[in-house]
């Protein structure tokens, strides 16, 4: 593992040499964020060693390096997922990779479908805490001293003073956010009805099939994270309702501009 973070570390500076300070997670629908950086070097998924090539669609699969608010940032277009038929060791490998690029904070994004009965399609929500329990921990298997502990202490996965910067953020620029807890499921098949009532009684707010798996390897190896979820369609519905990857999508893209402006301020004040 360490050597293939080395070669995946190397390789990279030998494309790009500065450091980034920020590292970021584009979920689904959420790529045009790439427009606001001030694009330095792109590379390729495919052309890293041990790297996963990403395949869902929505999902360009690239490292993007640039500057962004005054700091140089890495953005992954594009993240693995269970479904795809990774193992959970491979979802996380660019999280580890970013690290030993050396960021210090990484952001995390995601298309999320909402549980708690309050919200509504396109709500913001930032993640307070995570249910991790229905997917594969990432951290089964052997553990790697070099990278954390056996056993990672997870009370303030998403760290409580970047919780605290980004509702500011929001309240000044009079953007509404939500707050609360992201289940993690494997998918690809979105709930049933009777699922989606499961989540919000375990004490979910929102439901999705990414994100935990990188918070625990980031938290793993001491890096802090926040992480915001787009609410892109409502499980809990009393009437008729069916989910589709295109309205997800289109949902994120509506979400875009507030998740644009929150983000960039946030790297910004970092
Ligand atoms: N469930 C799981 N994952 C999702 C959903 C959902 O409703 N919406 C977007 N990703």
């Amino acid at each position: 593992m360490m050597l293939k973070i080395t070669e995946a570390v190397n390789f990279i500076k030998s494309k790009y040499s500065p450091q980034p300070a920020v590292g970021i997670v584009l979920g689904s629908g959420l790529g045009s964020f790439v427009n606001e950086i001030k694009i330095e070097a792109e590379i390729a998924y495919g052309d890293i060693p041990h790297f996963p090539v990403s395949t869902v669609e929505g999902h360009s699969g690239k490292l993007i390096f640039g500057e962004l608010g005054g700091k140089k940032i890495v953005a992954m277009a594009g993240r693995f997922h269970l479904y795809e038929g990774y193992s959970p060791e491979q979802t996380v490998f660019p999280i580890r990779v970013m690290k030993f690029l050396g960021i210090e904070t990484l952001l995390i994004s995601n298309a999320a479908g909402g549980v708690n009965p309050a919200f509504q399609v396109g709500d913001l929500m930032i993640i307070t805490d995570h249910i991790s329990q229905l997917a594969p921990n990432p951290l089964i298997g052997k553990n790697y001293k070099e990278l954390g502990p056996r056993f990672p202490d997870m009370s303030e996965p998403y760290k409580k003073h970047l919780i605290s910067k980004m509702k500011k953020i929001a309240a000044d620029k009079n953007i509404k956010v939500r707050e609360g807890v992201y289940v993690a499921v494997t998918g690809p098949t979105f709930e049933t009805r009777a699922e989606y009532k499961m989540i919000l009684t375990l004490g979910g707010d929102a439901v999705g099939m990414s994100t935990v798996q990188e918070v625990i390897t980031a938290v793993h190896m001491g890096l802090p994270v926040f992480a915001m979820s787009v609410i892109t369609d409502v499980g809990i519905r009393e009437e008729e309702n069916t989910i589709t990857h295109e309205e997800v999508l289109q949902a994120a893209k509506d979400a875009e501009p507030n998740f644009k402006a929150l983000f960039c301020e946030l790297i910004a004040q970092l």
